[in-house]
């Protein structure tokens, strides 16, 4: 999701509704006080406090460590930060299209043509403004790192720059045709694409077999306890099991058992009607952020995106996705067990006993940490023993304390303020409006969460705080020390036995520390990094993150400050030993985009990346727009693809 805190907001109604509406009050300490806390300074070049310092490292230091690795264990030599209309890696790598905006997914496509783009020819191509990214090897349960599927989310749609002639506005999309309607509808949900790489260069296998496309009108299966609730109904779907669609995936993930996470991020932008004010779930909506003015012309021609035709279809998307990315014929399933919110994504660790956590991110201003525990082990064995694991478990929600603790507080009709007095009658009702249960169980408001990740080497989980630039000097608190967060920060939490062979990530306790205060050194009050990290090093707005073979952690951003001539980026660092938090910049991409889903082959020598919005800047149009990346070819406008980075002549990525 276009996240640009400066210069712009794409989506204003998304990106500014800080719909928590009473964020609690933290001990109003100062943020120097906060930054000092004991370990989160060890080995940290505190910004804010050595301004001077700091201009001696950017403007005589800065230059010569950007060529080299210092302490790092990453060896390649970074990027400029730049913003123009290509994109960059260091020398060595090299940048192959996979697949991008309009490419054939199924057998049946016809050749993209972006003057005439039909719905039918949508649905089944690529879809638009890609997001998460997975890998599968094939064959399936093999670790296979040259021919798999590639799993992509299709999260939302640039009207402006998709179609002719609809302008260089932000509300292009309000005003799209009935027949342009069906379009960014087929534009949305996933794409299943059998890959290869042959020769050292990846490529779509051509009709692949397991090809797949999912958009706003497949059918899926709800389940788990808040299926057939009252509130689950609508009157094409009497049963509240069956919902047609999945809306605005973000981020995701995948289970020990190889299946796909989907994740539905910013749904309330399809809805709109008077009852969002008016009607009987108007608090509801309200704290999802739905309004009466949708984002979207969808409202005009499809009465289930109007509320006050369909006043519980929204309650029927803001869900977890669960398919079978090896069988193009399984039907997705909503597991509402593992909570509505606006999840970021939503990626595993497995426990110590075999229970596994699901950690996910609810990207808002003021919004929670959350994790889902299975009740059960899962069963290496016996897959149909894990097909329904997904229903039966527990919803947390995170209490960071000052002190370094974090408390995983259950979200359990009948415990503790969960109850029918405030309004929850059932399992289902807490789970439908989980942002109020967990407003109620006084989780801390966060700085808009987006991935929440573990480390599968050191057992620590990184939670990406992407910016809240509405956070006042009173509500700063330890672990979102920053008022006005503009650039975001990254938290790590430390579970019970995290760096021994048995972490207990099922445990209602746990310790954090903070990774990382983004922005620039020196610049930027509070920009906390190691101090080696060079000029081109610092980030802004962490979005989403993967983790390397030796526990390196790869984040990418979206929102990087317009001011600064920074486009987004994926930087590298090493999380423990000499160069922790030393964060390198490894790509630049090209102008208008955000960067996400960094995905490794299985040997680490691949990393795929989904550019995002590129070219999505003020002004930019579809006949004029600020970048034709990646093809760069008169007439065409630019498309959101998936790009490989690979070393030349081989070796793993970041060596
Ligand atoms: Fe879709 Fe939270 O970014
Ligand atoms: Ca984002
Ligand atoms: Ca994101
Ligand atoms: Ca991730």
């Amino acid at each position: 999701m276009r996240n640009d805190t400066m210069t712009r907001d794409r989506q204003p109604e998304i990106e500014d509704i800080g719909s928590n509406p009473a964020p609690r009050e933290t001990i109003g300490e100062l943020v120097e006080r906060r930054l000092s806390r004991r370990a989160a300074m060890r080995g940290f070049f505190g910004a804010a406090a050595t301004a001077v310092l700091a201009d001696q490292l950017l403007v005589s230091g800065g230059q010569a460590l950007a060529a080299q690795a210092g302490p790092s264990s990453l060896s390649f030599k970074e990027v400029a930060h730049q913003m123009t209309a290509r994109d960059a890696v260091p020398e060595g790598y090299e940048i192959q299209t996979v697949i991008r905006w309009g490419d054939a997914v199924l057998p049946d496509a016809p050749a993209f043509d972006p003057l005439r783009q039909t719905a039918e020819a949508q649905a089944a191509q690529f879809g638009y403004n890609n997001d998460y990214v997975d890998f599968f090897p094939l064959p399936r349960g093999s670790s296979n790192a040259s021919h798999g599927l590639l799993a992509v989310n299709h999260e939302y749609v640039d009207t402006q720059l998709m179609f002719p002639d609809m302008g260089d506005e932000d509300s292009a999309r309000q005003r799209s045709s009935r027949e342009q309607a069906r379009v960014e509808m087929a534009a949305h949900g996933m794409s299943v694409v059998e890959i290869r790489r042959e020769n050292g260069r990846w490529a779509p296998v051509k009709a692949g077999r397991l090809n797949r496309r999912i958009t706003a009108d497949t059918p899926m299966r709800v389940s788990g306890p808040a299926a057939g609730h009252e509130r689950m109904r609508t009157s094409a779907d009497p049963t509240g099991r069956l919902v047609l669609g999945t809306l605005n995936n973000c981020a995701g993930g995948n289970t020990p058992w190889g299946t796909v996470l989907t994740a539905e991020e910013n749904f309330n932008q399809y809805f709109g009607g008077a009852a969002a004010k008016t009607g009987a779930q108007a608090a509801a909506y309200k704290r999802y952020g739905i309004v009466e003015k949708s984002s979207y012309s969808w409202t005009k021609y499809e009465d289930r995106f109007n509320l006050d035709k369909e006043p519980n279809e929204p309650n029927r998307f803001g869900w977890i996705v669960e398919f079978d990315p090896y069988d193009p014929e399984s039907r997705p399933v909503k597991r509402t067990a593992l909570g509505r919110f606006k999840h970021e994504g939503c990626t595993h660790a497995v426990s110590a006993d075999g229970r596994v956590a699901f950690y996910s991110g609810d990207d808002e201003r003021f919004d929670y940490v959350y994790k889902f525990v299975t009740a059960r082990p899962w069963n290496p064995n016996d897959p149909a023993a894990n097909r329904d694991l997904l229903d039966d478990g527990t919803l947390f929600v995170a209490r960071f304390h000052e002190d370094g603790r974090v408390e995983w507080l259950p979200l359990v009709h009948g415990q503790g303020p969960l109850t029918a007095e405030n309004g929850f009658a059932s399992q289902a009702d807490v789970l439908i409006e989980t942002r109020r249960a967990a407003d109620l169980l006084k989780a801390t408001p966060m700085d808009r969460p987006e991935d929440v990740q573990p480390n599968p080497v050191n057992g620590r989980v990184y939670v990406m705080l992407t910016n809240n630039t509405r956070r006042g000097p009173e509500q700063a608190d330890a672990s979102n020390p920053r008022a006005a967060n503009r650039h975001g920060h990254v938290i790590e939490i430390i579970p019970p036995g995290a760096g021994t062979g048995a972490v207990d990530h099922a445990s209602a306790e746990g310790r954090w520390e903070i990774f990382l205060m983004a922005g620039r050194p020196g610049v930027d009050a509070g920009a906390q990094y190691h101090q080696a990290t060079s000029s081109e090093g610092w980030l802004s707005c962490p979005d989403n993150c993967a983790f390397d073979a030796k526990g390196r952690i790869w984040i990418s951003t979206d929102g990087a400050p317009g001011t600064s001539k920074v486009a987004d980026g994926l930087y590298a660092a090493d999380t423990d030993g000499e160069g922790r938090a030393l964060t390198r910049l490894f790509y630049q991409a090209p102008t208008g985009a955000e960067v996400c889903g960094p995905c490794f082959t299985p040997d680490d020598e691949t990393i795929f990346l989904a550019i995002q919005h590129p070219g999505d800047d003020k002004g930019s149009s579809f006949a004029n727009p600020s970048t034709r990346w990646p093809d760069f070819q008169e007439g065409m406008p630019p498309r959101p693809a998936v790009i490989a980075i690979v070393r030349r002549g081989g070796g793993k990525i970041g060596a």
